[in-house]
């Protein structure tokens, strides 16, 4: 089977699925065109009820808005994330516009949007970075963030950057992760928990 990224495949899938990955090294040249096709792309993700609770609050590099987002990035994101083309918080709303009921999905749906985003990027030769390490009190506070909405996480997009950009322990990363095998997460019919890890030696 083949092998993509340094990544083997176990079944053959579409090759833009092992070949996503999320570099570090990113370069600012993105364009408003570039990220309004990735958010038309991210627009059409299916959601419980059609209610599609993603909103994305974006900036790109060199932008006043930009000086606002790259607030957010903690300080180890902060390493990497601000050599990027645009940064781009992910929030959703946690209820439906129908009589404000609670919309359990809204995190499940706002993922898939953020992936069709990841996934169109790839095509258009750019490259995400998702983030949890974010401030997200500081996030609401400073985009004004009503309650019912929940800040989920950033993300960089860029061109590929130089390796140089980074600093040591970073450049020493930066390479395509690899994934537990298919089997480890299907099941046909029956749930399987996860096995306790073993405990490793100090
Ligand atoms: C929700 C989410 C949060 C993440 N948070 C961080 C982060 O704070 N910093 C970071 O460098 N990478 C972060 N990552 C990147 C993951 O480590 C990466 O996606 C994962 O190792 C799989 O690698 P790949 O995206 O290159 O396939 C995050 C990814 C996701 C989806």
């Amino acid at each position: 089977m083949k092998k993509i990224n340094q990544r083997q495949v176990e079944f053959d899938c579409e090759d833009i699925f092992p070949k996503r990955w999320s570099p570090r090294s990113l370069s600012p040249e993105v364009t408003k065109e570039d990220l309004m096709k990735c958010f038309e792309a991210a627009r059409w993700a299916p959601s419980s009820y059609n209610g599609q609770p993603w909103r994305f609050v974006y900036a790109i590099n060199r932008t006043p808005a930009w000086d606002i987002l790259k607030q957010i990035p903690n300080e180890f994101n902060q390493k990497w994330a601000l050599n990027a083309g645009a940064l781009v918080l992910t929030v959703s709303r946690k209820t439906f516009a129908y009589k404000n009921k609670p919309n359990i999905h809204y995190a499940h749906d706002t993922g898939a949007a953020w992936m069709s985003f990841a996934l169109q990027a790839e095509m258009q030769g750019l490259y995400t970075h998702a983030m949890a390490g974010i401030e997200y009190e500081k996030a609401k506070e400073l985009l004004k963030i009503p309650e019912d909405y929940e800040v989920l996480a950033m993300f960089a997009v860029g061109k590929m950057g130089s390796k140089d950009s980074l600093p040591q322990d970073l450049k020493d990363k930066e390479a395509p992760s690899q994934r537990k095998p298919v089997s480890e997460f299907t099941f046909e019919g029956v749930f399987q928990a996860d096995k306790p890890e073993e405990k490793k030696d100090e």
